[in-house]
């Protein structure tokens, strides 16, 4: 059954249309469409669920830890490590001498070493590892690598801002540049010109479970990995290269993460690099387990953004002609860095047309941490300046910020082609926003706020509006496919192996959902199993929000062969058609007979039919130019959009949500309960990056903020009081898997809408009606104080002209890029 890639649900076998067939997935009721609890909910709550640290250590067992560069960039004089081993506890000591195979991590370019050599080009960058009797004293041993007399350096020049980078031209990959009509010329016909600059802060994944890996050695030379990692089988490929071993050499498996969030797609590997490294040496299983200031200090973040953008518009605000660049901070090497550019280049629309625009994302070669994916994969970095671009239009239009965005709308039959040259074909922006804008009332506590604003002095409140669309699929065609392996056993009990791995986002689930939803069986007869490169190859990492689309569909497909099999059996059994054979409530039945499911399987199993199957899936009609940077590389688009209150204390620059409204669509939603929370999650999580998680370095590239001491993360007593998330009554345009649609990062672009509530709150402080506060994020209360200043100073952030500016190309002589170089 894997050429059934498009069938919609489990019904259609053959040959049902795909609305039958949804009806008839629906009817089957207890596993689809229907919440239900994470199948390791109470695992987690017991404190009960294995994570790579839990699992019992076997005889031997050391413990590694890595010494850190205290240099953002310098050359390595000399390394001296004989204080090291002489330390408490310490067995071995490894440098990038000892790797055998390459020392790369990489996950696209091999510029990535698991270990400096020659240099250092971040502080924080791991020289040496060493392992210890316990994991203290490997900490305690690895500290030394900030004396002299151990790691001796020549400091050299550090670029630490992408502002500076982008000054040198300095980038990891090429800079990108998207061009479609003529803005310049739009933008100098256009009745009104706004242009200005913006910063983003980065955001640190702070996955509750840091990054761990537990390697240990097997007969001959091969390597069993347990590691906390989105991505198994490319830590198998690194663990392979850095030993000089085959594939086939290295196992990786990982049951669960306690949060990925991007942070352990391609940085993982790492640390299961490293782990690998000296249990090959040693010959004896070690374990890293990077203490939460070491990951801080040595793993990749999201990208922080520098923005600078030009629009022509008309008196309703609607765009004319648009230009931006967007200038990431990459740090000291490409890692997943040129794809979260392009992604960001295919976000800056966000759930607009722009006739005419000209786009540049650069990824920006700094000597700071190696930026990776993080929730949205730099998708709200591009979309996020179009909604501070729209509400600063708007304010200086004296409009609802509400009403522009509408204004700018993609359409259904025309206005409906993104930059990169994808059709739009699912758009339901328009009524998603007219029901949330009733549900939330929107236009009645607008005018209430107006109202507040005027009577009180001190506080004032502000809300917003802002919507979502996200292009669902790696942007790298080849990597949207899946495996995955179903076992029927005698009992009539079901066994899920997928590639996709599981970090609280409820990915196993969901696909045991779909292969209980296939053979008619309750939930708890299916159980998932650990990710396991032994049994699925070549996985994609689980990322770009496709976790269900792909493993969902792929174990779809292996239950519907079992399924085809078992009917076949039965319908010769019982004397009846194959495709009149249904499952359902743990029974298989037709006209002419009614058994267990069991029964059955254990009846299919003495006439030797095979109980098992395997199943692949890849997203069909996807495609990308990474030469024009056009394509439709997106197989469908999630929707979505949130209104957000706040109030601010503009005295001390304090604020707190006060409502949230989410309408997001999950197309229909396998499993509701799951999606809510995934929603809800993205929200807050969002709502840190834009409001209270602050990654400061100081002059000499130190991270300062890399503690929960000194960086803040939303807790429950940020969440508003009033948090109303409803999921959108749709069904994907597409036969996705039972008509689902992604829920992953999508929602992480709601808060926008707080960051634009809090910039309404301070605009409320003018006298001037159109003032456009110049808040940056994250809008800390320091950020919120200096909005508050600005605007009494008389200083805004944009400038609008009736005269066209300067039509000069941003940067001069750079490339358009090629993407043959980016990994997603
Ligand atoms: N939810 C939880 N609880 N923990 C996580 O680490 N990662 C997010 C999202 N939701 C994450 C999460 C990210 S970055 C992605 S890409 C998706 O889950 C991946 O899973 P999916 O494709 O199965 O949705
Ligand atoms: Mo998610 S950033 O695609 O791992």
């Amino acid at each position: 059954m894997n050429t059934h890639h498009d069938a919609p649900g489990a019904a259609t076998l053959d040959r049902a249309p795909a609305q039958a067939a949804d009806s008839a997935a629906a009817a089957r009721g207890p596993s689809i469409g229907v919440p239900r609890a994470h199948e390791s909910a109470t695992l987690h709550v017991c404190g009960e669920a294995t994570y790579t640290d839990d699992i019992v250590e076997l005889q031997g067992t050391l413990h590694a830890a890595l010494g850190l560069s205290k240099h953002a960039h310098a050359r390595i004089v000399s390394i001296d490590l004989d204080r090291v081993r002489r330390a408490p506890g310490v067995v071995a000591v490894f440098t990038a001498a000892d790797i055998p195979g390459v020392n790369d991590c990489g996950p696209v370019l091999h510029d990535d070493p698991v270990l400096a050599e020659g240099e250092v080009l971040y502080l924080g960058q791991p020289v040496f590892i060493v392992v210890a009797r316990t994991h203290d004293l490997a900490r305690r041993a690895a500290q030394l690598a900030r004396h002299d007399d151990v790691v001796r350096y020549e400091p050299l020049e550090a670029v630490l801002t992408a502002r500076d980078a982008h000054a040198r031209k300095q980038y990891v990959v090429p800079p990108l540049h998207l061009v479609r009509g003529d803005p310049d010329a739009k933008m100098a016909e256009a009745p009104y010109r706004v242009s200005g600059e913006f910063e983003v802060g980065g955001q640190e994944q702070f996955y509750l479970e840091g990054q761990i890996a537990y390697a240990v050695p097997k007969e001959g030379d091969s390597m069993h990995v347990w590691c906390s990692t989105q991505h198994p089988s490319e830590m198998q490929h690194v663990v392979a290269h850095l030993l000089d071993l085959p594939s086939h050499a290295v196992l990786v498996e990982c049951r669960r993460m306690g949060g990925g969030f991007g942070g352990k797609e391609s940085q993982s590997a790492l640390f299961a690099g490293a782990a690998a490294l000296c249990a090959r040496h040693l010959r004896r299983p070690v374990k890293l387990r990077a203490d939460r200031d070491d990951d801080f200090m040595i793993t990749g973040k999201r990208h922080d953004a520098w923005y600078r953008y030009e629009a022509g518009f008309d008196a309703e605000g609607r765009l004319l002609g648009a230009r931006v660049e967007i200038a990431l901070r990459a740090g000291f090497s490409a890692d997943l860095s040129g794809a979260v550019a392009t992604r960001a280049l295919c976000h800056f629309d966000n759930a607009y047309f722009l006739p005419d625009v000209d786009i540049w994302a650069l990824a920006c070669r700094t000597n700071t941490q190696s930026n990776t994916a993080f929730r949205g994969f730099g998708g709200p970095q591009g979309a996020l300046v179009m909604e501070v671009l729209l509400d600063a239009i708007a304010r200086k239009l004296g409009r609802d910020p509400l009403d522009v965005r509408r204004a700018n709308f993609y359409g259904t039959q025309e206005r409906n082609v993104t930059p990169y040259g994808q059709t739009v074909t699912d758009n339901v922006i328009g009524p998603l926003t007219d029901e949330l804008v009733a549900s939330s009332d929107y236009a009645t506590r607008k005018a209430a706020i107006d109202a507040f604003n005027r009577s009180s002095p001190v506080l004032k409140r502000g809300i917003a509006l802002t919507p979502v669309k996200f292009g669902i699929s790696f942007n790298v065609p080849h990597l949207n496919q899946a495996g995955a392996l179903v076992h029927v056993y005698r009992d009539g009990s079901a066994l899920v192996n997928h590639g996709g791995t599981e970090m609280g986002q409820g990915l196993n689930t969901k696909v045991a959902q779909v292969v209980a939803a296939v053979l008619g069986l309750d939930l708890n007869r299916v159980r998932s199993t650990a990710t396991d490169t032994s049994k699925i190859a070549n996985t994609s990492a689980t990322a770009a929000s496709t976790g269900s689309d792909l493993n969902g569909k792929a174990a779809e497909a292996a239950a519907l062969t079992i399924r085809m099999r078992l009917a076949e059996f039965a319908a010769k059994q019982y004397g009846c058609e194959a495709d009149e054979v249904e499952f359902d409530g743990g029974r298989v039945f037709a006209k002419t007979f009614d058994v267990a499911f069991a029964t059955l399987v254990e009846a299919a199993y003495l006439a030797r039919v095979q109980l098992w199957s395997d199943g692949f899936y890849a997203t069909p009609k996807v495609h990308w130019d990474s030469k024009t940077l056009t394509g439709a590389p997106f197989y469908y688009f999630a929707y979505a959009a949130a209104v957000s209150e706040v109030v601010i204390d503009t005295l001390t620059g304090e604020w707190k949500l006060v409502r949230a409204d989410a309408l997001y669509d999950a197309g229909r939603s396998i499993n509701p309960a799951i999606d809510i929370g995934q929603v809800e999650g993205a929200f807050i999580q969002g709502m840190g990056w834009l409001t209270t998680e602050e990654l400061w370095w100081n002059a000499q590239g130190r991270l300062m903020t890399h503690a929960p001491s000194t960086y803040k993360i939303p807790a429950i007593s940020d969440c508003p009081a009033a948090f109303h998330v409803r999921l959108f009554d749709n069904l994907n345009a597409e036969p996705s898997v039972y008509r689902s649609k992604a829920v992953g990062e999508p929602p992480l672009l709601l808060p926008f809408s707080v960051l634009l509530a809090i910039r309404d709150a301070i605009a409320a402080t003018s006298s001037d009606p159109r003032c456009v506060p110049p808040l940056r994020a994250p809008a800390t209360p320091e950020a919120i104080l200096d909005a508050i200043d600005a605007v009494a100073a008389g200083r805004q952030a944009v400038e609008v002209a009736v005269h066209p500016l300067a039509g000069a190309p941003l940067i001069e002589g750079a490339l358009t890029s090629s993407m043959e170089t980016t990994g997603r």
